[in-house]
């Protein structure tokens, strides 16, 4: 069984006439870790809430179709019982303050609080994902006098503490320079090796390529590809759809025109595949 089964699935918000989401269906394996990309308005937030829940349990509208999150039907549940196995990082990190703490340590130990952790436990769970998220030297900081990378950072923390079995991530990376991206994308693939099941939400496209293992675009709300990142990535059909595709890949296919790119070789997404690919191409020509 799919650990996230969505089928056929229509979403209207409230109080506007098109759709945001139309005719969506995908599956996400266990431990699968899957990146949703698009143009701005192309639906990938909706799609965040939709899994995690949010919608239609905090945004009201109309949905039709079925959302299944790890084995429940998010229409015929509430957010409690969603939100026990799924966590979402939202694409705003300020959204994700409690507002109700002053420190970052007492911040990401609050969602532990309200289920009622053991002391012991809430603080070596803490400690280990501040570490993990590289932000242990910030713990006494006021979580409002944070850059907004920190903010992030902190955000994903304090997701990452209640040990959802499924993750979905809005542009977590979005005020993060590459260090922290890099950073971000490693813990999350860790995560994802470990079991947990990750959808993100992302336009850093050589990231994408060297981490994920499938990727799903979409188009002014509908699915407009979904496979392997190496071959949703270089399809000719993301600029014509106003996604942005890597620097190396659009050097390759221009190569590719003038016969300079190996001809069986696929097109690259990321700096390494491209080498490999001109290296390759001289060698052939000597
Ligand atoms: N709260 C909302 N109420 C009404 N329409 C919304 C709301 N949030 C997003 N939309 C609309 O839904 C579509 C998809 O938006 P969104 O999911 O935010 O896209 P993305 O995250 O890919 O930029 C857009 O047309 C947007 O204007
Ligand atoms: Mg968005």
């Amino acid at each position: 069984m799919a650990m996230i089964d969505v089928q056929d699935l229509t979403y209207t918000y409230p109080a506007t006439d098109s759709p945001a989401l139309k005719n969506v269906s995908l599956k996400v394996e266990e431990g699968e870790f899957v990146a949703i990309i698009g143009a701005n308005g192309a639906g990938k937030s909706t799609l965040c809430y939709t899994i995690a829940g949010f919608i239609p349990h905090f945004f009201a509208g109309t949905l039709n179709g079925k959302v299944e999150v790890a084995g429940i039907e998010s229409q015929h549940s509430t957010l409690q019982e969603l939100v026990l196995n799924v966590g979402l990082v939202f694409q705003n990190p300020f959204n994700q303050i409690s507002g109700a703490k002053f420190t970052v340590y007492e911040e990401i130990a609050f969602g532990l609080e309200n289920l009622g952790i053991p002391r012991e436990e809430m603080i070596k769970r803490v400690d280990k994902v501040m570490a993990l998220t590289g932000i242990t030297d910030l713990a006494k900081r006021s979580p409002y006098a944070l850059s907004g990378g920190q903010q992030q950072r902190v955000a994903l923390a304090s997701i990452l503490v209640m040990e959802p079995k499924i993750l979905v991530l809005d542009e977590p990376t979005s005020q993060l320079d590459p260090i922290g991206t890099r950073e971000v994308f490693q813990v999350i693939k860790e995560m994802s090796n470990r079991g947990m099941t990750v959808v993100m939400a992302e336009h850093k496209v050589e990231w994408i390529a060297e981490f994920t293992d499938k990727v799903i675009a979409l188009s002014r709300g509908e699915v407009l590809l979904q496979g392997p990142p190496a071959e949703v990535l270089t399809s000719p059909l993301l600029p014509q759809h106003g996604i942005g595709i890597s620097r190396y890949t659009a050097v390759a296919r221009r190569a590719r025109e003038e016969n300079l790119w190996p001809a069986a070789l696929p097109l690259p997404v990321t700096l390494d595949d491209a080498v490999a690919g001109f290296v390759g191409g001289l060698e052939n020509a000597h």
